[in-house]
């Protein structure tokens, strides 16, 4: 086959492949946590695909680019009938493996693979009175997922951190029904984030699986929140998937009940007087309101918090009063279990050492957690910045790794704009100062504000050394963001805790500051001299002259020091202290606190005091 041949053939693939799964793809309805759903959670057979022999023919053609979608190999499902049929992969009889969870966790074998798993379960058809549609929905599978529903193609996604859904209403068929997935969590340079990180690349589906029996005509997306120009409205905007519809929304407890006329399924603002008194979500008082949103065909109830972000010169501001962020840093992993968290379980473990801390903000780093997080931290009272993995270096220059970051901001956006605890959406984290960066950021800046003009935009930006202890944060994107966020690590990675002293910030930008970073290694219960590094004394002598350094930071609203717990990590491999984990956490492997725990909680306990 000649050149030009084989390029037409490659792009009539992809174009064919693409317009055969595009039918089944739907953007994730807003709120599916609260729709009547079937979970698909559970024990799942698999096998490992080192050398992708299931997904590629021996020239590299993906099978399921011909037969219309049809993978063209019954093997992945199939049972051999007769003596001479030749199988040499089933399910049947394979290995088990709990879904959701990364596979890194639940299996020796698998604890350092980067590669293809392909999954499967077996579904019974749910009995709908109505035939509407059915979302599979995933909660977020890392790194790209290959969904197959009796051996036809539903869909791809990529990107490890964000909800997905697929109506396969005409792929199944009443009995049972064969749901196959291929996970591939290969890292790659051009991906989001690229293939250097200082996290463990868990892959698998790794949160919830379920089935969403949903009407035709449904609520697609809405947002209700407080009006920040007028704090006496309700405003926000509701959207079908399609026609148009009179959309209700009520909250008995404001006394409120509006009507909404939306055409052709596109979005239709509203704004909406409340006579009664609105009481606001802060994390004092973390008030939800129950809503009721309806439609002649469908309703959705939802819990929300009523309150405002914004900033005021260098001031930030939670309902008009002034705010200070007693944080922390996050990554979504349990220290103790040594795995990717996902359920409720996790989020509460997460959450009782914030409230511990005296802690009132979380930095959910470096990517989306998962949907359980935000709606703990509504109804604790912990407000939160959440970003996607734009990571360090980047493809900049590639415009399908622009839209990959833009499409996990999507569902990001998508997902959590109703929950009041997020009030920060983070663009990027420690990203160079290059002008394809910049160009990069500012699209994406732009598409977060489209999207949602209620949260403030950040990054953590990078830092200038002007030499002789000062430091200046001139980042170009800064002009962007509403708030000036950096990480710093004077006395770890740039000298030893005693030259903190000596250390002065300048900002060119009179905005709001969150140090979005700082911290120091310790391996819980080695004690030795403040100077020692790796021992808890240490970490303990960083906090406390960090915290000095805070005290006389200009323009600071708050902090997230990296971070709550030690976490994996393949680039740590001092042995004996880091064996392959990040060891800056206040909380050990072995879920211990060290000395520094105690120490940054005294200071936010006196931070509430002088609040009062
Ligand atoms: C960086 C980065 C973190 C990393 C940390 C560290 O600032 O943002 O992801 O884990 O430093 O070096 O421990």
């Amino acid at each position: 086959m000649n050149t030009r041949t084989s390029c037409f053939k490659a792009l009539f693939l992809i174009f064919f492949v693409t317009s055969v799964t595009a039918q089944y793809e739907v953007p994730v309805p807003q709120n599916t946590y609260s729709r009547a759903q079937i979970s698909l959670n559970g024990n799942w057979d698999y096998f490992v695909d080192r050398y992708e022999a299931f997904f590629y023919d021996f020239v590299r053609v993906p099978f399921d680019s011909v037969g219309g979608g049809r993978l063209d190999f019954a093997a992945l499902d199939g049972k051999a009938k007769n003596k001479t049929d030749r199988y040499e992969y089933a399910f049947d009889g394979a290995k088990k493996i709990a879904v959701p969870g990364d596979w890194n966790s639940q299996s020796d074998r698998l604890f350092y693979y980067e590669g293809s798993v392909w999954y499967r379960t077996l579904i019974d058809a749910p009995q709908m009175e109505k035939m509407g549609k059915l979302l599979l929905h995933f909660g977020a599978v890392n790194y790209r997922a290959d969904v197959y529903v009796n051996g036809k193609k539903a869909g791809v996604h990529e990107g490890g951190f964000t909800p997905f859904a697929f109506n396969i209403a005409n792929l199944i068929h009443k009995g049972q029904n064969s749901l196959v997935v291929r996970v591939d969590n290969k890292r790659n340079r051009s991906a989001v984030p690229t293939d250097v990180t200082d996290w463990w690349n868990y892959g698998g589906i790794t949160r919830d699986v379920t089935l969403i029996p949903m009407p035709d005509s449904y609520i697609e997306q809405y947002q209700i929140q407080l009006d920040k120009e007028n704090a006496k409205q309700i405003t926000g905007f509701v959207k079908m998937n399609q026609g148009d519809a009179e959309v209700t929304i009520k909250c008995k407890e404001l006394g409120l009940s509006i009507k909404i006329e939306t055409k052709d399924g596109k979005p239709m603002p509203f704004t909406v007087s409340i006579r009664k008194k609105i009481e606001k979500w802060s994390p004092e008082h973390p008030k939800l309101y129950d809503f009721t949103i309806s439609s002649d065909a469908d309703s959705i109830d939802d819990k929300i918090g009523l309150r405002t972000i914004t900033t005021k010169g260098n001031q930030l501001l939670l309902n008009d009063i002034p705010i200070f962020l007693r944080g922390i840093s996050v990554h979504e992993e349990n220290p103790i279990k040594g795995r990717r968290n996902h359920n409720k379980a996790d989020a509460l473990q997460i959450f009782d050492w914030v409230k511990q801390l005296n802690a009132n903000y979380v930095r959910l780093a470096h990517y989306p957690h998962n949907e359980y997080m935000p709606r703990m931290a509504d109804s604790l009272g912990i407000l939160l910045w959440e970003e996607i993995p734009v990571y360090w270096t980047i493809d900049w220059k590639n415009e399908a790794t622009y839209q990959n970051a833009e499409q996990q901001l999507t569902e990001l956006i998508s997902r959590d704009r109703n929950r009041s605890s997020v009030i920060i959406w983070s663009m990027a984290n420690e990203t160079p100062d290059i002008p394809e960066r910049l160009v990069f950021l500012k699209k994406l800046a732009a598409k977060a504000r489209e999207m949602d003009q209620s949260r403030l935009l950040s990054a953590a930006l990078f830092k200038a050394n002007l030499g002789d202890g000062n430091y200046t944060i001139s980042d170009p994107f800064g002009q962007f963001t509403d708030l000036v966020s950096f990480n710093q690590y004077l006395g770890w990675y740039e000298g030893t805790p005693d030259i903190l002293d000596a250390a002065n910030f300048t900002f060119k930008q009179n905005k709001p500051v969150i140090v979005s970073e700082f911290g120091a290694g310790a391996k819980a219960g080695f004690h030795a001299d403040q100077m020692t590094r790796w021992s808890e004394e240490y970490q303990n002598y960083l906090y406390q002259e960090t915290l000095e350094l805070m005290d006389r930071m200009p323009n600071l609203v708050g902090f997230s020091p990296w971070i709550l717990a030690d976490f994996r990590s393949p680039r740590r491999q001092l042995p004996g202290i880091q064996d392959e984990w990040n060891r800056k956490g206040l909380v050990g492997q072995n879920g211990k606190f060290k000395k520094a725990f105690n120490t940054l909680k005294d200071y936010y306990s006196k931070k509430m005091k002088m609040e009062k």
